[in-house]
């Protein structure tokens, strides 16, 4: 069975309640709670933090021994030289995901510290870009 796990960074939390116009209705409670049904063969788990430093440390607990990390860093993608640094340290290979096509909003959101050392980036398509980012580790 392989063991993954969804990291969410800052505001995350707030889904369904967030920018529903670019993030939806849905609370991330709700959505993961239906892929844990979906994907019962995986050995998931999920992880949020606000906090750069919360989210570098679970990086590096199970970037050694997971078989993949689904990672939306939200804002941070944008600005952290160490998170970047995290995903670049680890063995575990890292799928990028966002939910918004963020090609397609502000300039500062086309920068991205964790793409030059992800296995892919998954974006634009909601919540399924994470069901995307799952199903590429178990099609591997
Ligand atoms: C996001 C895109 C980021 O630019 C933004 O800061 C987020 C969410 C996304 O999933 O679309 O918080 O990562």
């Amino acid at each position: 069975m392989k063991k993954l796990i969804i990291i969410n960074g800052p505001n995350l939390n707030l889904l369904g309640k967030r920018e529903t116009n670019i993030y939806g209705n849905m609370t991330f409670t709700e959505f993961y709670d239906s892929v844990v049904h979906k994907y019962a063969n995986v050995d998931l788990e999920y992880f949020q933090s606000n906090i750069e430093g919360e989210l570098i440390d679970k990086i590096q607990e199970v970037g050694f021994n997971y078989d993949g990390i689904v990672l939306n860093a939200a804002a941070y993608t944008h600005t952290s030289v160490g998170i970047g640094d995290a995903v670049k340290a680890i063995t575990t290979p890292v799928v990028e995901v966002h939910i918004s096509n963020t090609f397609s909003r502000e300039d500062f959101r086309h920068q991205s510290y964790i793409s030059p050392n992800a296995k892919g980036v998954i974006l634009g398509f909601g919540l399924q870009s994470y069901e995307l980012a799952i199903e590429s580790f178990l099609n591997e």
